[in-house]
């Protein structure tokens, strides 16, 4: 019996400070756990440069501060992806924001337009607030748009002879 199992390395980092995106971040690792084996959650401050390229794909989650600002805690993680040689990583922005500001979820657009640039940017998920039931097909769609962005030879390949 040949076994070559070459799963995918996924990482969800996120910063959440009234729970939304928190809670956001928790329902999409719930997906994406039922889909990958290594699915693994950071701080902001846990994520350093480095670890970008240890994985296949990252999902970077934030709420938004300011005027459609990226809070401070999250901008680390901005200039770590911007400063990378990252082109091959898929990634997925998400993140909560508050429609009575001009800028719904200014964040995560700020996050998806330097993705797009510097790294094989799958999906955005903007919710409004605290995630209700149906934002779980939405995070659903999100993972599975991860997924079709993967290279095909991380797909498990097992062998039974
Ligand atoms: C001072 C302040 C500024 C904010 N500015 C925006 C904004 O520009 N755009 C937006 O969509 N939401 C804005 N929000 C709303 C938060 O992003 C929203 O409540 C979010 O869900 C908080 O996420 P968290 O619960 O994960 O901390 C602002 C909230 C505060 C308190």
């Amino acid at each position: 019996m040949a076994s070559m199992s070459c799963e995918p390395e996924i990482a969800i980092v996120y910063s959440s400070v009234t729970g939304n995106t928190a809670e956001l971040a928790g329902m999409l690792m719930e997906c994406a756990q039922e889909r990958w084996k290594n699915v693994r959650v950071f701080g902001p401050r846990e994520f350093c440069r480095e670890k970008i390229t240890d994985f296949d794909a990252v999902m970077v989650g934030t709420y938004t501060w300011g005027s459609g600002e990226i809070p401070h805690d999250m901008r680390k993680v901005y200039r770590h992806f911007e400063a990378s040689e990252c082109k091959n990583v898929v990634t997925a922005v998400f993140g909560t924001g508050d429609s009575f500001f001009a800028e719904f979820c200014g964040g995560v657009d700020r996050f998806r337009d330097m993705l797009f640039v510097q790294t094989q940017l799958a999906a955005v998920l903007k919710v409004e607030l605290s995630p209700e039931e149906r934002e779980q097909s939405r995070c659903e769609k999100l993972i599975m748009a991860v997924g079709k962005k993967l290279p095909a030879e991380k797909v498990t390949v097992t062998h039974t002879i």
